[in-house]
C-alpha cells in the first residue's frame, strides 16, 4: 500500500490546487479533512520558508505521516514587497480576498502599468517521517492590474497578470495557471524529488 502523503494547508483553495499538483505520484495524497480536526499553528515565521517548514513539521508530527506544506503570498515592488509573507491577512484579521484586492488596488492607485510590477513566490517544504526538511521555491513574475478581471482561481489570482500574457491568473484555467505559476514551479520540483527517492 502507497505510504500517505498529508498536504498541510488549512486553505481549501490551495489544498485544491497542490492536491492537482501532486496528481499521479505513487503516494497516498491526503488533506487535513481526511482526519481529525486539529488547531491551525501559529505562522510567526518572518519568511515564507521558515512558515513552510513550520507547517509541514507541524501537521507531519501531529499525525506521523509524511507532510508537504507551502507557505506564499504577493511580493509589490512598488510597496517594497508588500504584502509579501502577510499577504492572507493584508487587509486585517477575518478580512476575503475580496477586500485584500480592494486594499491593494487603493494602495496602487496612482501606478502606472509599468510601475505595477510584482511576483507571486512560494515556497514548499516536503518532511518525510524522520528525515530534515527539503524545501524548494517557485516565483512567476507579473504587473498588478488596474482593476480585477475573471472570477477563477483564488486570493489575488484577479489582479495578477504574468510576464508575457495579457489575462490575469483569474481569467485563466487551472492548467493554464499551473503552467506558469509559482505554485506550480515549486511542485514540480517537489514531484521530481519524490520521484527521485529509492
Ligand atoms: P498562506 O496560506 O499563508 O500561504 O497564504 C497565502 C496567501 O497569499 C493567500 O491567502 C493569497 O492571499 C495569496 N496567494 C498565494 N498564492 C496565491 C495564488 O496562487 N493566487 C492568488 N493569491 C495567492
Amino acid at each position: 500500500m502507497a505510504d500517505v502523503l498529508l498536504i498541510g494547508s488549512g486553505n481549501q483553495d490551495k489544498a485544491r490546487e497542490l492536491a492537482h499538483l501532486l496528481e499521479g505520484l505513487p503516494w497516498d495524497v491526503k488533506s487535513l479533512p481526511d482526519f481529525p480536526p486539529v488547531s491551525e499553528p501559529e505562522e510567526d515565521g518572518t519568511t515564507f520558508k521558515e512558515n513552510a517548514i513550520k507547517k509541514a513539521r507541524y501537521y507531519g508530527e501531529h499525525f506521523g505521516v509524511a507532510c508537504v506544506a507551502d507557505d506564499s503570498g504577493l511580493e509589490v515592488d512598488a510597496l517594497e514587497g508588500a504584502p509579501g509573507i502577510f499577504s492572507a491577512r493584508y487587509a486585517g484579521a477575518g478580512c476575503t480576498y475580496a477586500d485584500n484586492n480592494e486594499k491593494l488596488l487603493g494602495a496602487l492607485e496612482n501606478y502606472p502599468w509599468h510601475e505595477r510590477t510584482a511576483r507571486f513566490v512560494c515556497c514548499a517544504a516536503l518532511i518525510l517521517p524522520g528525515s530534515d526538511p527539503h524545501v524548494v521555491r517557485g516565483t512567476v513574475e507579473g504587473h498588478i492590474a488596474m482593476e480585477c478581471f475573471g472570477a477563477n482561481g483564488f486570493g489575488y489570482d484577479p489582479l495578477f497578470v504574468p510576464e508575457g500574457h495579457a489575462r490575469t491568473f483569474g481569467e485563466m484555467s487551472a492548467e493554464e495557471k499551473h503552467k506558469l505559476s509559482h505554485r506550480g514551479r515549486a511542485f514540480s520540483a517537489i514531484r521530481a524529488y519524490l520521484e527521485s527517492l529509492p
